[in-house]
């Protein structure tokens, strides 16, 4: 039988409500999307992985129109149960993004290879290390997305660059289906 208590002699600092570690791993911390379709504060479970029932597939692309999206400005979406990021760069976005081309990156990626259409970021808000959302854009040490889990540092092209995050932040299959007007779920061509 497993001992499931231990006694504390010393005196230790009152904690209270100390949150244990693997809630606080899940815990949903980017609440800052804008526009109709952004979704604050809902709880996004990290899937792990799934097959997808011909239910999920016949609602597996997620339509976007960005026309209203400043530039700066960024959304979050909902994709087949996850948060899909959807960001207007701005030209400084634009820049440090091409100029972390020439850096040494724990996941070698050039920006052009990331994104359609250069104005347009569209990446899986899914930490690579245990699966938070990182915060909004503009948070970090890159001016990217700071997941605030364990402190991974995403650049504007959402590529990690600090921090124990293994992976860059995914990009999704997505396709224009006109100029403003982005299908997620769906591979271009
Ligand atoms: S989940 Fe650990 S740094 Fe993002």
């Amino acid at each position: 039988m497993a001992a499931i208590a231990h006694s504390h002699t010393h005196s230790a600092p009152p904690v209270l409500d100390q949150p244990d570690e693997n809630k606080r791993d899940f815990l949903i911390l980017a609440t800052g999307a804008v526009g109709a379709a952004g979704v604050a504060g809902a709880a996004w479970p990290f899937v792990q992985s799934w097959s997808p029932s011909a239910d999920v597939l016949s609602q597996a692309t997620t339509e976007v129109d960005v026309s209203n999206l400043a530039k700066g400005q960024m959304i979050t979406v909902p994709w087949q149960g996850k948060p899909v990021f959807i960001l207007r760069r701005t030209d400084d976005q634009i820049a440090a993004a091409k100029k972390g081309d020439a850096e040494t990156l724990p996941d070698p990626a050039k920006d052009a290879e990331r994104v359609q259409n250069p104005e347009i970021l569209v990446v899986l808000a899914l930490c690579s290390h245990l699966g938070c959302v990182p915060q909004p854009i503009g948070t970090g040490n890159f001016g990217g997305f700071l997941c605030p889990c364990h402190g991974s540092h995403y650049d504007t092209s959402g590529r990690i660059r600090q921090g124990p995050a293994p992976k860059n932040l995914p990009v999704p299959f997505y396709t224009f289906k006109a100029d403003n007007v982005l299908v997620i779920g769906k591979a271009t061509g």
